[in-house]
C-alpha cells in the first residue's frame, strides 16, 4: 500500500464525506470536525463548486484528504488525470474498477512517481452502495451486485491497484477474495437508528469493522446531525469498541 500513514488509531479510520453545496459550507464542516475524524472526503458535488483548490489547501494545511471523483474514461485520459492528481498531495483518489481504466491509472501513478512522491492509495469503486440487483439489471448487466463486486475485486487485485470501495456487506468477502494486502474503504454506514436514504447495502460502524473495513466513509450520519463533532466521536468510539 502506498499510505505514508496507516490507520492507528479508530478515528483515523473516519473519513467524513463533505457533500456540501459550498466551499464555505466545507470549511464550517472541517472546523467543526478538525480532530475528531481522519480523512475528509472531498466528492463530486464540492469539485464542481470550488472544491479543488480546497482540497488542495486542506492537504497543504496538513489534513489527509480523499478526492472522490470516481474516474472512468478512455485510458489516455484516466492516466493524464492521475498525473494531474498526483500534484494535489491527495492521500485516497478514487476510479471506477474497470479493468482498463485501473491500468492506466497504475501505470501513470507508476510514471509520474518516478520524479518523486508516491501519489495517492487508488481505490477502485466496485459496484456504488446505491446498486442493488435490480438497478444493475436495469443497467444492462447480467450479474447481480455480489457477484460483479468479487469480479472487479479480484481483477482490481491482479492489476496490483491499492485499494477498493465496496459496500460494508460485502467486504468480508472481499477481503477473502483479494487477500490483506489491499486497502478496503467502506461507505454505506449507518449507526443504529439512523436513516439508510439512498444507501441500499448498509451496516453499522461496528459491524462494518468487524467484517475487515480499513476504513468507514461517513456523510450524512454526521453531517446533519446536530452536532457533527459529538456524532463523529460517538461513531469513532463504536469502532474502537469493534
Ligand atoms: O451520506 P452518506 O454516508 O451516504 O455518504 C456516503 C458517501 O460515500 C457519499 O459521498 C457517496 O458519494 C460515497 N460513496 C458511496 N458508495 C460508493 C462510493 C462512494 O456511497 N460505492
Amino acid at each position: 500500500m502506498t499510505l505514508t500513514l496507516a490507520p492507528k488509531t479508530a478515528r483515523d479510520r473516519l473519513i467524513l464525506a463533505l457533500d456540501v453545496p459550498n466551499v464555505d459550507a466545507a470549511k464550517r464542516a472541517v472546523e467543526a470536525t478538525d480532530g475528531a475524524v481522519g480523512v475528509y472526503k472531498v466528492g463530486l458535488q464540492l469539485v464542481f463548486a470550488g472544491g479543488l483548490p480546497f482540497a488542495e489547501e486542506l492537504a497543504l494545511s496538513g489534513h489527509r484528504v480523499f478526492l472522490d471523483v470516481k474516474l472512468l474514461d478512455i485510458d489516455n485520459t484516466v492516466a493524464h488525470a492521475v498525473q494531474s492528481i498526483m500534484a494535489m498531495g491527495m492521500t485516497f483518489v478514487t476510479l471506477h474498477a474497470y479493468p482498463k481504466a485501473i491500468r492506466a491509472a497504475i501505470e501513470a501513478k507508476s510514471l509520474a512517481g518516478r520524479g518523486g512522491g508516491a501519489g495517492p492509495c487508488l481505490l477502485g469503486v466496485t459496484v456504488l452502495t446505491s446498486m442493488d440487483d435490480g438497478d444493475l439489471a436495469d443497467a444492462g448487466y447480467a450479474v447481480g451486485a455480489r457477484e460483479l463486486v468479487l469480479k472487479r475485486a479480484r481483477d482490481a487485485r491482479a492489476a496490483g491497484l491499492d485499494g477498493l470501495v465496496c459496500s460494508p456487506q460485502e467486504v468480508a468477502a472481499v477481503r477473502e477474495a483479494v487477500g490483506a494486502g489491499m486497502v478496503l474503504v467502506t461507505p454505506g454506514i449507518r449507526p443504529a437508528g439512523d436513516a439508510a436514504g439512498d444507501q441500499k447495502r448498509i451496516m453499522t460502524p461496528r459491524d462494518a469493522i468487524r467484517a475487515g473495513s480499513d476504513y468507514l466513509v461517513i456523510g450524512r450520519p454526521i453531517m446533519a446531525a446536530a452536532n457533527p463533532r459529538a456524532a463523529a466521536e460517538r461513531i469513532v468510539e463504536e469502532m474502537a469498541g469493534a
